[in-house]
């Protein structure tokens, strides 16, 4: 063998063991490389199950109900979607789809919301429907979706919930809403059509709020108030003190009650009666006032009528009684008085004692008469008279009673009504009309005397509603005040010096005309 084959075989023999080194450096290197990601891999798929195994259980334990779907077709769904639809296993829901859950008035709809939304993006995410449980049963539904890609296949992931309390919530909301308008509406327009005047008033008494009753009963029209301030508008000076004290007291949140005069805008004094009811503020502190209104003026006077009327029946009765028995007593007294005259011879000392005990006696039994009268305890002869006739007679007689100084007029209504009466009795009524008016006008004036036919289209306490023969005696007189006109007819009454005036002419009057069916006005300015 040559040496060169020698050299050729060494460095074969060097390279042999070189790659036998190099193959075994590369197995080792190699077997680490994969052992190391075979253990790479172990501990990722023991992660990945780790990780599985709680996606699942949050998936299981939600509360809301999910669902996973691909294209229309039902694939996977967690214990709250079974719940939700009624199921009891997954093993129930296979094979279904998606519509399934849906009730089927609303598939139309949702069937091409859930194709495209398994094709693409752009259909709606979120939108409410109406869901269906197994049992048939509906319900409202809210649904939330999103897609993901798993090995080249698209699926929709759906979160579902029942919606039906948060529905039922908002249906309440908007109920009670349009309820709240409805009862807004209800009290304004009960405010508006209330028969008691109402207004508002803010803390400077300015008018904030005049319903139609306000205008009917104060004359002032909503836009001629707004802003006003009320004292000034509805209270006379002269009563103003009285309303202050009142508002200042409602301030304070007592509730006024009480009757006060009042200005109409034609300038007419009325008495209403106010209520005051605090409007609370949101800060508790009252800020307005309404005030309620009622205009009693009317009910008053007629109140006040019937007391009167009432007043001068028990008088009249207490009157007409002690009257009818001390006229009786009279009747012995001028009775046995006459006898003692005539047994007397005409010298008889005691003869002009008797004449004086008589005289007396009858001076008596004419008060009785003139207090039976009052009474409406007379004996009346009426009869049908012709009032026109009487005061013609008498106007003569009158004229001399009245004096040079006083002019006396007559207003005859021609074919007066005819009336029932005692024609004696009503010449008296005259005779003390007449004397009343005489020494009212002590420096003259003028007395008129009219006679008229009136129709009384309404009830009074004295006189029902019909057709009446009016007769009034006028005077130019000094006329009266309101406190002698409300004690006119009390027997006994009288503003003239002792010895001028008994104060029995008007009681008399009065009781022969209410006796005769008839009743007297006075009226006094
Ligand atoms: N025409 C009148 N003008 C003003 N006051 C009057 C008038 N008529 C009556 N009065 C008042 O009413 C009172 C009562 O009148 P009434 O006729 O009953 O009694 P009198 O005139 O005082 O007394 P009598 O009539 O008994 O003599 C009077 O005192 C007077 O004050
Ligand atoms: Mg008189």
């Amino acid at each position: 063998m040559q040496p060169i084959d020698w050299i050729i075989l060494a460095c074969a023999l060097l390279a042999c063991v070189a790659i036998a080194v190099w193959s075994h450096w590369w197995a080792a290197r190699r077997t680490s490389t994969l052992r190391r990601q075979v253990d790479e891999m172990a501990a990722r798929q023991q992660a990945q199950g780790r990780g599985d195994a709680r996606f699942r259980a949050v998936f299981e334990a939600s509360l809301d109900a999910i669902g996973v779907s691909r294209g229309p077709d039902y694939v996977i769904s967690n214990p709250a979607y079974l719940r939700m639809f009624g199921y009891a296993t997954h093993e129930e829901m296979l094979g279904r789809k998606v519509i399934d859950f849906i009730a089927p008035e609303e598939r139309g709809r949702l069937t091409d919301i859930i194709v495209r939304r398994g094709l693409s993006d752009d259909a709606p995410s979120e939108y409410d429907t109406v869901g269906l449980r197994r049992d048939g049963t509906r319900f409202p539904m809210g649904v939330r979706s999103s897609t993901y890609v798993e090995d080249g296949v698209r699926y929709t992931l759906g979160i579902l919930r029942d919606i039906t309390a948060s529905r039922c919530h908002e249906d309440e909301v908007a109920r009670l809403l349009i309820e709240r308008e409805r009862l807004i509406a209800e009290l304004q327009e009960q405010r508006e059509r209330m028969p008691l005047a109402c207004l508002v008033t803010d803390r400077d008494r300015r008018l904030s709020y005049w319903n139609d009753a306000a205008q009917r009963i104060f004359g002032w029209t909503r836009d001629e108030v707004m802003g006003r301030d009320a004292l000034a508008l509805l209270v006379p000076e002269n009563t103003r003190a009285i309303a202050v004290e009142a508002m200042q007291r409602a301030d304070h949140g007592e509730r006024m009650a009480g009757a006060n005069v009042n200005l109409t805008k034609d300038g007419r004094q009325i008495t209403c009666e106010w209520y005051s009811v605090p409007l609370p503020s949101t800060r508790g502190v009252p800020e307005s006032m309404m005030w309620l209104a009622q205009d009693v003026t009317e009910r008053r006077r007629l109140e006040d009528e019937l007391r009167q009327a009432q007043k001068m029946d028990a008088i009249g009765r207490l009157a007409g009684g002690v009257a009818h028995d001390f006229n009786n007593l009279l009747t012995v007294i001028t009775g046995y008085g006459e006898i003692i005259q005539q047994g007397l011879d005409a010298h008889h000392p005691l003869r002009s004692h008797a004449e004086q005990m008589l005289k007396a006696a009858w001076r008596a039994a004419q008060l009785t008469r003139q207090l039976l009268a009052f009474g409406r305890r007379q004996v009346l002869q009426p009869r049908v008279v012709d009032l026109n006739a009487i005061v013609a007679d008498m106007g003569k007689l009158l004229r001399r009673v009245i004096g040079e100084n006083i002019e006396l007029m007559t207003e005859f209504f021609p074919d007066l009504g005819r009336v029932r009466a005692d024609p004696g009795q009503l010449e008296q009524v005259l005779m003390n009309f007449a004397l009343n008016a005489r020494d009212a006008m002590p420096d003259g004036g003028r007395l008129t005397i009219a006679t008229a036919d009136r129709d009384l289209d309404h009830d009074t306490p004295d006189l029902r509603a019909g057709r009446w023969v009016l007769l009034r005696v006028v005077d130019t007189g000094h006329g009266m005040d309101a406190a002698v006109k409300a004690r006119l007819f009390e027997p006994f009454f009288t503003t003239k010096q002792p010895g001028k005036g008994t104060g029995l002419g008007l009681a008399t009057a009065y009781g022969i005309v209410a006796q005769s069916g008839g009743a007297i006005v006075v009226e006094s300015e």
